[in-house]
């Protein structure tokens, strides 16, 4: 089968085309026949080994895993002997949590993985775009508690995670303000958002107003600042936090009077959160975002564009029919 390898951390050109082995699932496992997948920043992280602390759980020197792509969807093509969840041909798709491998023809999953029937109103190129920010935005919002009818400030709401957290906050019944720059307006407001600050005019922490919840998800706001916006009892949620906004998160948590929680940490992926989402798409409470799409073997473009920090939703690569 096709895939895209890497051998070494660094630029897009590590990532080839290559020929590999097609993978042989066990007896719990599926084979799914990969449509399409999507470059994420978490993709761009891990090629890059970026940051240094990507090496302890990855490979030192050179990438543990060879083949990037956390999510997917496509179809099954064989299910192991003793599968009885999914059958061969359900369109299928999910995330692979931290296993990767979905820049290839094929990949094999435990049946209780992290995978879901694919919504039936939505493309392949669609649903494989979903579990990235999708699961990244729900796991956050549920750990907030977020409570309907509360005040909730999306910071970075054009992103994947960021899109998708607009339109899980409006679904929880929560009043949205989503932040992000002029050219992504209508986009934010389209995604359901009560009212839009750009981040290029406003500074948020400057308006007088106050959140219940603020969920920075591109690691770009003043943790000293945003506090002071958030009421008693706040959350703030830091998902894209280094180690040092970690810290300062430790920190706030302790010392301040409003009684603010700080929430971090690296998600996991469940099949009931893959399933969640497959029925909010269904009921049109949860739209795809695509900013573009490539094939394969156009990947190093794709990182590259991703890699700039600007892209609107998603970008999602397609593969060709074999
Ligand atoms: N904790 C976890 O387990 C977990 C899970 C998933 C993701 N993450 C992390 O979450 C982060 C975000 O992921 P993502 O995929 O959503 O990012 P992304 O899609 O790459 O974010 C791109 C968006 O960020 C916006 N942006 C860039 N600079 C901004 C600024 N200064 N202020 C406001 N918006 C800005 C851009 O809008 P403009 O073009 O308008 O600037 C663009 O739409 C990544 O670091 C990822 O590693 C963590």
């Amino acid at each position: 089968m096709k895939a895209i390898v890497y051998t070494q951390y660094g630029i897009p050109e590590v990532l080839q085309l290559k020929e590999v082995a097609k993978p042989i699932p066990k007896q719990n496992e599926i084979l799914i026949r990969v449509r399409a997948t999507a470059v994420n920043s978490g993709d761009v992280r891990l090629r890059k080994a970026d940051p240094f602390a990507v090496r302890f759980f990855f490979g030192l020197m050179n990438p543990k895993t060879p083949i990037l792509g956390s999510v997917f969807s496509g179809e099954i093509e064989q299910v192991g002997s003793s599968v009885t969840l999914f059958k061969v041909g359900d369109p299928i798709f999910g995330h692979t949590d931290m296993s990767f491998g979905t820049y290839a023809n094929y990949k094999c999953f435990p049946e209780n993985g992290s995978i879901a029937l694919k919504p039936i109103n939505i493309t392949h190129q669609e649903a494989a775009v979903i579990p990235f920010g999708g699961v990244a935005a729900l796991h956050f919002l549920k750990k907030a508690s977020l409570q309907q009818g509360q005040k909730v400030l999306i910071f970075g709401a054009s992103g994947s995670v960021g899109t998708a957290a607009v339109q899980l906050a409006k679904h929880f019944g929560a009043i949205v303000t989503g932040v992000c720059s002029t050219a992504n307006i209508d986009l934010v407001q389209s995604l359901g958002a009560d009212k839009v600050i750009d981040y290029t005019k406003e500074d948020f922490t400057k308006n007088g107003e106050t959140y219940d919840v603020i969920f920075d998800t591109v690691n770009k706001i003043v943790i000293s600042n945003s506090v002071k916006s958030l009421t008693i009892n706040g959350k703030l949620i830091l998902s894209a936090a280094g180690i040092s906004e970690i810290f300062q998160g430790v920190w706030v948590s302790m010392t301040n009077s409003k009684k603010i929680k700080v929430l971090t940490g690296v998600i996991s992926h469940t099949a009931e959160d893959i399933h969640f989402l497959k029925e909010l798409i269904e009921v049109g409470q949860l739209k795809p975002v695509i900013d573009r799409t490539y094939s394969l073997e156009q990947i190093e473009e794709a990182h590259t564009y991703v890699e700039k920090g600007h892209k609107k939703g998603n970008v999602s690569i397609t593969l060709q029919s074999l």
